[in-house]
């Protein structure tokens, strides 16, 4: 890029990490000063590559030079992440896209802009993370709708049990959005997402998808799924970084939502009045009738500069690929942690699975201090409500494994003395 403010800067792009070593499955050279000796919290919060930390640099390093100026060189930035995500989701357009601060945002937005009328019910799962409950819990009180709450344990279980309670309850009438998670954050439980989607076209319902826990890792097409809407945040299995991520909203049904979280930049020319001379500031001008709508104040630039630089990675190693990168390294590990008396919870079906490995500690053993044994020897694992979660990604090598393997030995000796 130029440093010269004479010359017009180039368009920010991923040419600037062209000399770092290309992404490779099961090679970590991309994370030199990642301390763990197994990061597997891609669950929780992904370390940035140095590809994310030079994309960081490099859209302050632009801004630093070129001030506002970087607005609307960012801006394109932003066009091509909305494309590269409709690829990556199966979308019909980069307009279905709006650019937001994570899940939460997207779901804030639907729950709140849904056009709800008195006694809808919403069907929630009893047991997803609670980002995918309070906006719902919130809508219903504001605009009195019945939730429904099912069991999560039906689909941990049997799949076809759950898909019939929940056919059963579509069937009652009335419930207007189904939300659930693509994947499940305690167990890994990869939903059956194709199928609750096809219910609720059969009943009329829309079906909103909390993609954190799979999008980057676990394919997911929109269109083969009938999504309506889609969330998600760009820290987890984008491996980007926290505050920025994206919502997903069908062709289509954008314009029928209510656009209660607008703001100045929902407009229709939303920026007119900056840059066309006097007589453009008007306060009637339509809110956008596309999902963009949701952005509705300044920008993250440098977040959602960041998730560009992510999604392209996944884009290029290929989610199908990383999926089962994923999914070989968790084999190796769920047989070693059997052998030693875990109780695996990962779907015995292909189809039920993630790239997210959840375990019960064996009877008498505290989750919390193995956990905490496991710190102490660089295993980087989380203890969502009490399962010790393992979640590989692409630079996790299987050869790992032994050395986790090692420290969960050396983890129960300690807590058996
Ligand atoms: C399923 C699910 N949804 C949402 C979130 C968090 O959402 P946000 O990034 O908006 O805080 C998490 C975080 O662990 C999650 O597991």
């Amino acid at each position: 890029m130029s440093a010269d403010p004479a010359k017009p800067a180039e368009n920010p792009d991923p040419a600037v990490y062209a000399d770092l070593p290309a992404p490779r499955l099961g090679d970590r050279s991309l994370f030199p000063e990642l301390e763990a000796r197994a990061y597997l919290n891609h669950a929780a919060i992904s370390p940035p590559s140095s590809i994310i930390r030079r994309t960081l640099t490099d859209c302050v390093d632009h801004y630093a030079r070129r001030g506002v100026a970087g607005f609307f060189e960012y801006s394109q930035q932003r066009e091509r992440l909305r494309a590269d995500l409709a690829a990556l989701l199966g979308a019909s357009s980069p307009a279905t896209i709006a650019l937001t601060s994570g899940t939460t945002a997207g779901i804030v937005a639907i729950a709140l802009c849904y056009p709800w009328k008195l006694g809808d019910r919403v069907v929630l799962f009893d047991g997803e993370f609670p980002a995918n409950i309070t906006p719902w819990q919130r809508a219903a009180e504001l605009f009195h709708l019945r939730p429904k709450m099912l069991p999560l344990s039906d689909y941990l279980e049997d799949p076809a049990r759950g898909l019939q309670r929940l056919e059963g309850t579509l069937r009652g009438g009335g419930v207007r959005v189904v939300a659930v998670s693509q994947v499940q954050f305690r167990s890994g439980l990869r939903m059956p997402v194709e199928e609750i989607g096809a219910l609720c076209r059969k009943y009329g319902a829309e079906l909103f998808v909390d993609a954190i826990q799979g999008c980057g890792a676990t394919p997911l097409d929109v269109d083969a799924a009938d999504v309506d809407y889609l969330a998600c945040g760009g820290h987890k299995h984008l491996m980007a970084v926290e505050g920025a991520g994206f919502l997903y909203i069908r062709e289509g049904r954008a314009a029928a939502l209510r656009p209660n979280v607008a703001g100045w930049l929902s407009h229709e020319h939303a920026i007119d009045f900056l840059i066309h001379g006097e007589g453009h500031l008007r306060y009637d001008r339509p809110i956008r009738g596309t999902a963009d709508f949701v952005e509705a104040g300044g920008y993250n630039a440098l977040g959602h500069a960041a998730l560009g630089a992510g999604v392209k990675v996944t884009l290029g190693l290929g989610v199908a690929a990383i999926h089962e990168h994923a999914n070989h390294y968790n084999d190796a590990l769920e047989a070693g942690l059997v052998e030693r008396g875990f109780t695996s919870l990962r779907a015995r079906a292909a189809a039920g699975r993630s790239t997210i490995l959840s375990v019960r500690p064996p009877a008498g053993r505290d989750v919390v201090a193995l956990h905490h044994a496991l710190g102490a020897q660089g295993i980087a694992c989380t203890i969502p409500d009490g399962r010790l979660r393992f979640a590989p990604h692409w630079p996790n090598d299987v050869a790992e494994v032994t050395v986790v393997l090692e420290a969960v030995d050396a983890a129960l000796a300690e807590s058996a003395s």
